[in-house]
């Protein structure tokens, strides 16, 4: 019996838990900041609507048609055609990013380790130390990392053989809501701090003469990376679903709360930073989160209550998207060469360890070794986000708009229906004209 989600919430948690990530919380503010920020927003936006839903269906229907592992999906639907090769590609890449994003996740929990000792704010108060000595510190540190990405690892491998519905889905199930509540808390707190609102300017007020190419390169690997897309992260989840999920509300519902988390979060940061006037300091993206907010909490009555929180915010938001990448793989080796889930999941998370540590290790002992002029982290980071998701969503566009037997987006998107209403034809339209188009065209423009 394949495994499938038990229930409709449990679909949806699980979904929403692999999107709602670092990418929302960490990467999101960063992009919105390097980018010039409100242009970017709505550059972003429009990503998430023209490419990111089609995109997202498209998972979908592949997932939930083939109903097995990244690659069986497309052996099973076009037997005999190489398209399997994209679900390979789909396979590396989600394994490519996992090994620099447990690292981040493992970034994460040592913030939270050190936030519950009271050892991140130690030496603060009288300036014998910072937060971004801290930060630097424990980055470039040989063995700390490593320590905290094999803790995360070992979460992950304690969920994930659980399975899916006992392990995956209950834990989302849990960890959602917590989450949206802890993202509620601090909105409200952020937007009523003072000067509160020149932050929200410099977000939400657009400035279009910072929109150019590489606002909108940057916008739309954004947008396939919060939405787990363009790797099979999706249409794996989707072979779980029931028969009777309608795609079409699941793909707007998750990419709805996935851009409620990331605008949240931009409502939070931005406020924050400049109520406490630090907008000045030359800020990275990178250590907004992990710098600035810390700094933050220090001036709000009740710090190291804020900072718990907040860690414990994105530790689970970290845990339940690392899930979902392993998932993918794990799923192959399952269906695909008859592994059971126990030796699926230690062949899987065990060589993590060293490709976690290398990648650890690439912002101290190796940050000098670049490729490229950029550290493995960014290059990897960069080559996966920016090049190899785009690639997998436009292939997989075209695969399921023109290869793929001709009914199977119908027959998805409609559930099976008779006749196809206009909304599934308008949205067939889409994937096999506007999303493959506009994805190319700023692939393209990216090498201008
Ligand atoms: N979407 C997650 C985030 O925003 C990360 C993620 C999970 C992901 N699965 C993925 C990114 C697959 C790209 C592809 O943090």
């Amino acid at each position: 019996m394949a495994a499938k989600f038990g229930s409709k919430i449990g679909m949806i948690a699980a979904t929403v838990g692999s999107a709602v990530g670092l990418g929302n919380i960490w990467r999101f503010p960063a992009e919105t900041q390097a980018n010039g920020g409100a242009a970017f927003l709505l550059v972003y936006i429009g990503c998430v609507l023209l490419l990111g839903i089609p995109v997202m269906l498209v998972e979908f229907s592949i997932g939930r048609e083939g109903g097995t592992d990244a690659i069986g999906n497309y052996r099973r639907i076009s037997p005999k055609s190489k398209w399997w090769l994209l679900g390979g590609m789909g396979i590396a890449a989600s394994y490519m990013i996992l090994t620099f994003y447990i690292v981040v996740a493992g970034w994460t929990l040592e913030y939270f380790v050190s936030a519950l000792s009271g050892d991140l704010f130690t030496g603060i108060a009288d300036g014998s130390a910072s937060f971004e000595g801290k930060m630097k510190d424990y980055v470039s540190s040989d063995w700390k990392p490593i320590i905290f990405t094999i803790l995360m690892i070992a979460a992950n491998v304690a969920v994930l053989l659980m399975g899916v519905r006992k392990g995956i889905e209950k834990i989302s199930n849990i960890m959602m809501p917590l989450l949206f509540l802890i993202l509620v808390i601090f909105c409200v707190v952020a937007l009523s701090l003072p000067g509160a609102s020149d932050g929200l300017n410099f977000f939400l007020n657009p400035d279009f003469s910072k929109v150019n190419g590489s606002v909108v390169i940057d916008a739309m690997g954004q947008a396939f990376f919060s939405l787990s897309l363009g790797m099979g992260v999706l249409s794996t989840y989707a072979a779980y679903f029931p028969r009777d999920t309608r795609l079409g509300r699941t793909a707007a519902t998750v990419s709805f709360l996935d851009m409620v988390v990331a605008f949240m979060m931009g409502l939070i940061i931005f406020p924050a930073v400049t109520s406490f006037g630090m907008q000045g300091e030359s800020l990275e993206g990178a250590t907004l989160v992990f710098v600035t907010l810390p700094e933050v909490f220090t001036r709000m009555p009740g710090t190291q209550l804020w900072a718990i929180l907040f860690f414990m915010l994105l530790l689970l938001a970290a845990l339940t998207s690392t899930i979902s990448m392993s998932e993918v793989a794990i799923r192959f080796f399952q269906d695909r060469l008859k592994m059971s889930r126990r030796k699926a999941v230690l062949i899987v998370m065990l060589p993590l360890l060293l490709f976690g540590a290398i990648n650890s290790l690439s912002s101290g002992l190796l940050a000098d070794f670049k490729i490229f002029g950029l550290t493995i982290f960014d290059l990897l980071d960069t080559v996966a986000t920016n090049i190899m998701l785009p690639l997998g969503a436009l292939a997989m566009c075209l695969y399921a708009g023109w290869f793929a037997p001709k009914s199977l987006l119908a027959r998805q998107l409609s559930n099976d229906a008779r006749s196809q209403g206009v909304a599934t034809r308008a949205v067939i339209f889409i994937i096999r004209w506007v999303s493959p188009i506009a994805i190319a065209a700023i692939l393209i423009a990216q090498f201008n």
